[in-house]
């Protein structure tokens, strides 16, 4: 099987990419992805180069998206502008790349009718907007969108061309919707990684407004587990919510990621709230255990120290990326 895989240079996409080399001795690979300041090829340092093609190009130029799907079987779309903060400030790049260059994908998987098996898009909780901190209700698939920041109404912009793709053309598509995810490789702007980056050199961590912020956490090997059981098991048309079943604010990861380097809890710093702070989101993956039989693996606090670690041990790859921050 020949998979493109857009955005592989990213977190999740390296991270997918190896995962999927490791669990599919047959399998090639074509990269497309146009290197932005969050993607990097030493992403994928170490992956085997006889099955990994790298192409670089944008996802919104037609034809370098009709070079990369030549032979493709499957497409897994990750690639995006994802940074909130970044999309209040500016958010034209985040329609041009995650609208106009989803369509772009879709429109060349159209054309290769009976050639690709499986469109999966990667998508985001944040489409479904805010929970508040007590209620009961968690997202699923039949939570109405509400996205609230530009980048979440871009993606909600881009699930819902994926599906009409379906309806319209019967282009074979999956969807999945996963909460907030941690681990390796993640671009140093993120939550965790600025955390762990600030306390390793005991700088202040900056925590939005009084900190609790709720998000379900989860570790991105069991996103790129849930993924592939999409693309395996799921059926076409269908969108799977992935969550972490692991609600925590951004204070209790701050004081978890301080206790697990040794350093005090006076570190922590309140700054000025984003604005339009979604307050919580967690997941219902019910349908996803009972359709895919998949669910998360990773407890939590083992994968948060496996990070930690991880982040301490190879500066030399995110310490630059910081300083372009
Ligand atoms: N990180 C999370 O917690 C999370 C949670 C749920 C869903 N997602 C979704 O998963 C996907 C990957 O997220 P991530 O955190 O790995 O992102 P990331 O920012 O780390 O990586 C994005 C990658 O896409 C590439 N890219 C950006 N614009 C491009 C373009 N126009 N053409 C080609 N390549 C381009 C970048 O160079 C980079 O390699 C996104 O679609 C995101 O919405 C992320």
């Amino acid at each position: 099987m020949k998979i493109l895989v857009t955005g592989g240079a990213g977190f999740i996409g390296s991270n997918f990419v190896r995962y999927w080399l490791s669990h599919h001795d047959d399998a090639n690979i074509v990269v497309l992805d146009s290197l932005t300041y969050a993607g990097d090829k030493a992403n994928l340092k170490g992956v085997d180069a006889k099955r990994v093609a790298f192409v670089r190009g944008d996802i919104a130029n037609a034809a370098a998206v009709k070079f990369a799907m030549n032979d493709i079987d499957v497409v897994v779309h990750f690639a995006a502008e994802t940074h909130v903060d970044r999309s209040i400030a500016d958010s034209q790049v985040f329609l041009k790349t995650n609208i106009l260059g989803t369509h772009t994908l879709l429109e060349e998987a159209r054309r290769r009718e009976g050639q690709i098996i499986r469109f999966h898009h990667v998508s985001t909780d944040e489409v479904f907007g805010a929970l508040s901190l007590n209620e009961a209700r968690k997202f699923n698939e039949t939570t109405p969108y509400a996205p609230k920041s530009p980048y979440a109404a871009s993606k909600a912009a881009s699930d819902h061309l994926v599906r009409a793709y379906f309806n319209t053309y019967g282009l074979p598509i999956t969807i999945t919707n996963c909460s907030n995810n941690y681990g390796p490789y993640q671009h140093p702007e993120k939550f965790i990684p600025t955390a762990v980056a600030a306390a390793l050199f005991d700088k202040p961590i900056p925590v939005y407004g009084d900190g609790l912020y709720t998000r379900d956490w989860m570790h991105v090997e069991d996103h790129c587990r849930g993924i592939e059981a999409a693309i395996l098991h799921g059926r076409p048309g269908e969108t799977y919510c992935l969550g972490g079943d692991a609600e925590r604010t951004n204070l209790e990861i701050c004081r978890s990621v301080l206790a697990l380097l040794g350093k005090s809890p006076s570190l922590v710093s309140h700054v000025k709230d984003r604005l339009g702070h979604d307050r919580r989101y967690a997941i219902d993956g019910s349908k996803a255990k009972r359709e895919l039989g998949w669910e998360p693996r990773w407890k939590f606090e083992d994968g948060l120290k496996e990070t930690v670690s991880w982040y301490r041990m190879n500066q030399a790859l995110w310490l630059p990326r910081l300083k372009q921050k």
